[in-house]
């Protein structure tokens, strides 16, 4: 099925503005990358950079993004938000409702968002987001939206350090006894729609409702985190809520406490309260 991801067939399945201004290659190193520079260089409002396989796919904090040839959908996203840069958690969550949304949609499947950039299936991760911003005037006046989802993978194809901890659409179709058949320019279409319908919130116009969905397809609210931070420490608490700016509510020793930037190290199970 590596034909379903071309310039040709996201064009006909394309139906807002996001997505009309287009970039494909076959191969990549970073659709991020290649978007950054785009972007530096003029690219329109909703422009999006994809290929069928990255090279040099990154992620978040230095880490590298795994990817094969045919079996994921990788995408970058050209945003101007102009927005303050403490309410960057808004493009996040965004991003991450939007397609979480898109995937269920599709697929049936039951996709919640890992706060802050993780989709995952039942705790497995299926997709993750890397977002770069440029500032200008001390507002984020560009964001490079990455998202990338793990769609036609089998068990096989993730390499062995993954295979605990990832998932794919495919596998998880399989699981649940049933193939999937997709086409990733349609579901690429499909967020680029969900993303543009929820722009507004998420530059901070009436946000109460993707707040809401923000909550409502949480896979961490309720539960006891170890977040961890990018200088290596970290803190512990129960996820309560996101604030007005999509910045989860920690609650911690000392008192709750928005988090704006980090990463959820380990998610308990909630305890049985008495
Ligand atoms: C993470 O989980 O650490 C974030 C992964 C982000 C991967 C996507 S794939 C499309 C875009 N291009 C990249 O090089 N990275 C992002």
């Amino acid at each position: 099925m590596a034909d379903d991801l071309n310039a040709e067939r996201i064009e006909a399945a394309v139906t807002g503005t996001f997505g009309t201004s287009l970039r494909y290659a076959d191969e990549i190193g970073s659709t991020n990358t290649e978007a950054l520079d785009w972007a530096a260089n003029g690219a329109p409002e909703g422009s999006v950079v994809t290929s069928d396989h990255q090279t040099g796919g990154r992620g978040r904090w230095g880490r590298t993004w795994f990817s094969a040839p045919g079996k994921l959908l990788q995408f970058s996203l050209i945003l101007r938000p102009d927005l303050e840069p403490s309410r960057h958690g808004l493009l996040t969550a965004g991003l991450g409702v939007a397609s979480a949304r898109a995937v269920t949609d599709v697929t049936g499947l039951p996709v919640s968002v890992k706060w802050p950039n993780d989709l995952v299936i039942e705790g497995r991760k299926l997709a993750g987001m890397l977002v770069e911003t440029a500032m200008e005037r001390d507002r984020i006046a560009t964001a490079v939206c990455g998202i990338g989802i793990n769609v036609h993978l089998d068990e096989a194809d993730l390499p062995e350090e993954l295979r605990d901890s990832a998932t794919s659409l495919a596998i998880e179709g399989e699981r649940a006894g049933r193939k999937i058949a997709l086409d990733r320019s349609e579901l690429l279409a499909r967020i680029l729609a969900e993303i543009e319908r929820r722009y507004d919130a998420m530059k901070g116009t009436g946000s109460d409702e993707l707040l809401a969905e923000a909550t409502e397809l949480s896979a961490v609210l309720g539960r006891e985190v170890v977040i961890r931070f990018a200088d290596g420490t970290t803190i512990e608490g129960r996820a309560r809520g996101f604030d007005r700016d999509a910045a989860l509510l920690l609650e911690a020793p000392g008192g709750t406490r928005p988090i704006h930037v980090g990463e959820i190290e380990q998610l308990r199970p909630v305890r049985d309260v008495l």
